[in-house]
């Protein structure tokens, strides 16, 4: 690959890939929240749904969690914690593929049950299968790279991806340069990866954003209403009988007076 490729896949590229991420995701938002969802297709085949969309929402989010830890902490954080390189690399590898094997079958269970079921493959729509598939190759990929790891397990191939990450968030430019000799895979996985944000504003992946994560900080308290106290309020507000109007109205009445 010329450098002036590179420089355009790995240096241009995810700068478009992010503007629009941000940006279209902030139009979506403003121009058509009714469409900002994942839309549900619960009603059907309900146990093949919850066993992949559970596989898939685990791994998915410890891959994230494990790509943004592994790519955007800057080196130096590592190096002041005493973790090595190589021990880094492990963990990716064990954490990651673990991770990467069960979303691979949630993806799976949730693309076949949206193919081949014909009802739900009617309510879906171009681009709720497309990111599926998107997300499928990709994890292919990702898992993919795990045998050229095996061959590097000092790390030192990491460090590329996390200065080119961490390069291109800081503006730097010739961020390109540290990833122009790694393998294809690596280059076909950081590829896919920047075009999923890319077209991230026009699929169902938009309701990440909405993630309420926020609860995790909220104190611990629930609204609990029992269902005697919601008998007792239906029949307050719709008396079946003269004789339990009278009784609603004393009650409020009495409750009034309090
Ligand atoms: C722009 C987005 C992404 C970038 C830059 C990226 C980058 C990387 C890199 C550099 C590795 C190799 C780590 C190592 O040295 O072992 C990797 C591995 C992997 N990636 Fe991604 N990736 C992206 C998105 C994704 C997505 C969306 C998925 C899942 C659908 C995914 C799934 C995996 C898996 C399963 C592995 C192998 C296990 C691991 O090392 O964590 N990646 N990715």
């Amino acid at each position: 690959m010329s450098g002036f490729i590179n420089n355009v896949l790995f240096g241009w590229y995810p700068y478009l890939c992010l503007t629009v991420f941000l940006f279209g995701s902030l139009v979506r938002f403003d121009r058509e929240q009714y469409t900002w969802k994942s839309g549900s297709s619960q009603l059907l085949r309900r146990r093949q749904l919850r066993w992949g969309s559970n596989l898939f929402h685990f791994g998915i989010l410890l891959i994230f969690g494990g790509h943004f830890v592994g790519l955007l902490t800057p080196i130096w954080v590592f190096d002041m914690l005493g973790i090595s390189h190589g021990f880094k690399q492990g963990l990716a590898i064990a954490v990651g593929g673990l991770a990467g094997i069960a979303c691979f079958i949630g993806i799976a269970m949730l693309a076949h049950r949206r193919l081949f079921d014909p009802r739900i493959r009617a309510t879906s729509s171009f681009g709720d299968i497309a990111i599926l598939l998107l997300l499928w190759v990709q994890l292919a990929l990702g898992l993919s790279t795990i045998f050229v790891s095996l061959g590097h397990m000092d790390g030192h191939e990491m460090v590329k991806f996390m200065n080119w990450a961490q390069g291109i968030l800081t503006l730097q430019p010739g961020a390109a340069a540290y990833v122009a000799d790694v393998a294809l895979v690596f280059k076909a996985h950081l590829l896919l990866g920047m075009t999923i944000f890319l077209v991230f504003p026009f699929t169902r992946l938009v309701h990440i954003w909405s993630a309420p994560i926020w609860y995790l900080g909220r104190p611990g308290y629930q609204v609990v209403r029992t269902r005697f106290a919601d008998r007792h309020a239906r029949s307050a507000a719709f008396p079946s009988s003269p004789t339990a109007a009278k009784r609603a109205l004393a009650d409020a009445a009495r409750k009034g007076g309090r």
